[in-house]
């Protein structure tokens, strides 16, 4: 046996590189997620945008290396009609968003809004498709759309639309919970359905598609068994997984104001995601051992019901530190399994659920959440450490989950590692033994006074991250103590 709150350096068999993929975002037609989130108009604002999209989000994404982004849903995805979002704005038809709040939207965020974003961002576009309610041919025709360079029907309507060159869109979404909104299907019907639309999904100018077939929801473990069984490797590049941290879907609980019950609760939640992708590669693992179909946590993140008092829009949460200590927790596990899992997306980026940034008319502000992800960002397509970690027990009543979570990674000679001490009143003191193979340690921390705290419009700098000094490095070993309901990240050269 070896001491508590150890983490040692595990053997490495072979290179896995974390994919920066797994650090992706999504966006849904949801609340003030697009309209009055992202996208405020061209027009009739005073708030600085570029093509009617907000430069400070711009901005705020562009820091955080947003590999990817995720459009138009979620649920709403598959009510989506892509030919009524291009052409000139005003003479675009209106769309009802049945999923959400049924408010009537005037699709002037369409198809070209969303792909010069993704350019101006560097961001890989990932395009949902409609499955539920479109038409093989309507998904067809969007492929042909944005991706192809000759000319055709719909790459010449593009250019009429202002657009000369493809977009190229690799990652392409065959639908979304197709076990739920997105037509309550049984994964053996589903799964011929997919077969049929990823075959006329094409493969244009010669780049092959990343198609992505709607996984399970949660621990749904035979919806991966039957998609695996049915769909042939050729078409299918990932299989999706959606889980959310919720204690009971019936009182989410709320965003704020929290007990050390319902925080206990929540992280158990949370935790959970590790043995969900753990059991999910299991059976990916038998029908594919060599690990080429990626598991894409597509949508994951903390979900809790709406406050009343702050009802600013559709799914709107505030987020606190208890959030920070779950996007870390949720990263670690990623990069962890970074051989299955090549890419996730948290839901979502801008004024909905787990959100990077809140917006309240021309204020701004980056949430916790926001600064875990760029805190970690240093993982983003670097190699992989795996580590061996024994923690100690955060435990609540007769309960306990691991107190520590962490992953690490290396890139250009420099090693992090990111901690996460989930335990809300014990710190931890880590010991990481090193045989003497480096020099020099610097890190930074995000944590604060109290769980709940958070940012407010008013005072948007609560949380943010401090250069982090509790760690001594002597010659055969790290030693880290980090206070509770804390992420660290560690750099040692
Ligand atoms: O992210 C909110 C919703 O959660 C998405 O639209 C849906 O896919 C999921 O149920």
């Amino acid at each position: 046996g070896w001491a508590q709150n150890t983490i040692r350096f595990a053997p490495q068999n072979d290179t896995v590189i974390i994919s920066r993929h797994i650090y992706g975002h999504f966006a849904e037609h949801l609340g003030r997620c697009i309209y009055d989130g992202i996208y405020v108009g061209e027009s009739n604002t005073k708030i600085p945008n570029t093509n009617g999209v907000r430069n400070d989000i711009i901005a705020a994404l562009r820091k955080l290396n947003i590999p990817n982004l995720r459009w138009p849903g979620g649920c709403f995805a598959d009510t989506y009609h892509w030919k009524d979002g291009v052409g000139p704005k005003t003479e675009r038809p209106e769309i009802v968003n049945m999923w959400w709040g049924g408010v009537t939207e005037d699709n002037s965020f369409g198809t070209h809004d969303f792909l010069n974003l993704c350019e101006v961002l560097g961001a890989e576009p990932y395009l949902a498709g409609n499955v539920g309610s479109g038409e093989v041919q309507e998904l067809a025709d969007w492929v042909q759309y944005v991706n192809f360079e000759g000319t055709s029907p719909m790459s010449n309507m593009r250019r009429d639309n202002g657009r000369d060159k493809s977009w190229n869109v690799k990652f392409w979404g065959v639908g979304n919970e197709a076990w739920g909104c997105g037509g309550n299907m049984t994964a053996d019907y589903y799964a011929d359905v997919y077969r049929k639309y990823a075959t006329f999904m094409s493969n244009w100018n010669d780049k092959e598609l990343y198609r992505i077939a709607s996984g399970a929801s949660g621990d749904d473990y035979n919806w991966t068994e039957t998609l695996m069984k049915k769909i042939p490797k050729n078409l299918v590049k990932g299989l999706a997984l959606h889980y959310y941290t919720v204690v009971d879907w019936n009182n989410k609980g709320k965003a704020t104001n929290f007990t050390d019950e319902e925080y206990f609760n929540t992280m158990k939640a949370s935790w959970f995601m590790n043995e969900q992708i753990e059991k999910h590669s299991e059976i990916m693992d038998k029908y594919d051992p060599k690990k080429e179909i990626a598991l894409v946590v597509d949508e994951w993140g903390a979900w809790y019901d709406t406050d009343p008092a702050d009802n600013k829009g559709v799914l709107y949460q505030q987020n606190t530190m208890r959030d920070a200590i779950i996007a870390g927790m949720n990263l670690n596990i990623f990069n962890n399994h970074a051989e299955r899992v090549k890419m996730a997306n948290l839901a979502q980026a801008v004024n909905v659920l787990q959100a990077v940034i809140l917006t309240d008319g021309e204020k701004m502000l980056l949430t916790p959440t926001y600064h875990v992800m760029e805190m970690y960002k240093v993982h983003q397509d670097a190699t992989l450490v795996p580590l061996e970690v024994n923690s100690a027990n955060f435990t609540y009543k007769a309960e306990s989950i691991p107190a520590v979570t962490a992953s690490a990674s290396i890139k250009d000679g420099k090693t992090h590692i990111s901690l996460v001490n989930v335990d809300n009143k014990v710190s931890q003191t880590i010991t990481i033994p090193t045989n003497k193979k480096y020099k020099k340690v610097s890190g930074r921390i995000l944590t604060s006074k109290d769980m709940n705290d958070h940012n407010t419009f008013a005072n948007p700098e609560i949380i943010k991250p401090e250069i982090f000094h509790d760690m001594k490095l002597k010659a055969e070993e790290l030693t880290v103590k980090i206070p509770p309901f804390s992420v660290v990240v560690l750099e040692i050269e």
